[in-house]
């Protein structure tokens, strides 16, 4: 007597136009800064990407969803699942709908291992569903190099061409770290493009994809789709339009720098892990593979 009836979670698939709208709408009013809009409208929400929603007067009002992984731990290629857009309208929080939809986002990874990357505000909400945060590292090189070659272009992702030719890197190429990393997430890559986040992405060559920029003397090197491996260190000039004394990665750089140092701790990252057997040593999973 009294009591509300659980309210039944809604799951929100690439082919249903109008409920993905009401999602669209639902997350900036969650996170200020992101959208979906222009994701959605290039075509990128695919079957890779659900969300488990509930809807109130046709509005979402609490969302988890759930994107498939192909992580490569320690060189070994693991399924997993990664949460994003948790969240639940502020006029209709405390209730419990935040913990439906997680149950239901959850439910949907059966046993897979998951991950996820919060925001300060949250820390002790995602150990009420079974996660244990997990340090993320930086790496860093010194490194000096002045401008130098033909400059590579700049590749611009609102092309679905260039997004389908990134998806076949993303998916076929050579992972750019297998310490902690992953397959073909070039749908979370092209969701930072789209909200015009991404560091921009230059074309080494047709098969050698970077997403690099440089502020002050550093190169922020956040990726590489390539399908062969290159020499890094004889392309750089191309990226640099000043000269750099050091280069920052966006990923373990166990392949493409092995003499790169840890740099502290990324304390930004916020990861939390759940069922996930990852190993202490230190690793950055690529940042453009957050979700
Ligand atoms: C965090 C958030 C999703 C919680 O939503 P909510 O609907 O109020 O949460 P619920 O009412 O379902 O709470 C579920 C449980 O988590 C607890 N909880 C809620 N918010 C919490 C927080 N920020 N930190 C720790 N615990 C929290 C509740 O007390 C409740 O515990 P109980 O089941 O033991 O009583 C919501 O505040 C939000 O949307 N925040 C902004 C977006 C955001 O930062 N999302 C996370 C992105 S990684």
């Amino acid at each position: 007597m009294g009591q509300n009836p659980l309210p039944s979670v809604t799951e929100i698939g690439p082919r249903d136009t109008a409920m993905q709208s009401a999602f669209c709408d639902y997350v900036p009013q969650v996170f200020r800064r992101a959208g979906f809009r222009r994701w959605f409208e290039w075509g990128e929400w695919d079957d890779d990407y659900r969300a488990f929603a509930l809807f109130e007067d046709g509005r979402v009002v609490a969302n988890a969803s759930v994107m498939r992984m192909r992580l490569l731990l320690e060189g070994r290629a693991v399924p997993a699942f990664q949460l994003g857009a948790v969240g639940c309208l502020p006029s209709h929080r405390g209730r419990g709908l935040s913990r439906v939809v997680m149950n239901a986002a959850l439910d949907a990874c059966g046993g897979a291992p998951v991950l996820l990357f919060a925001n300060p505000n949250v820390r002790q909400f995602y150990p009420r569903f079974g996660f244990q945060p997990w340090k993320q590292t930086l790496f860093a090189a010194p490194h000096e190099a002045v401008p130098g070659g033909t400059p590579a272009p700049t590749l611009d992702l609102a092309d679905a061409k260039v997004r389908a030719r990134l998806a076949t890197l993303s998916r076929e190429g050579l992972p750019v770290t297998e310490r902690f990393g992953a397959r073909g997430y070039s749908t979370i890559a092209t969701w930072y493009a789209a909200n015009d986040f991404a560091r921009p992405l230059r074309q080494l060559s047709d098969d050698a994809w970077v997403f690099a920029s440089v502020e002050g003397d550093t190169l922020y090197l956040d990726d590489i789709f390539t399908r062969e491996p290159f020499d890094l260190r004889a392309q750089l000039p191309r990226l640099i339009d000043r000269p750099i004394r050091s280069i920052h990665f966006g990923f373990t750089p166990e392949r493409w720098w092995p003499e790169a140092v840890e740099a502290g701790e990324d304390t930004e990252a916020d990861l939390f892990v759940r069922d996930l057997p990852l190993s202490r040593d230190a690793h950055r999973f690529p940042v453009l593979a957050h979700t």
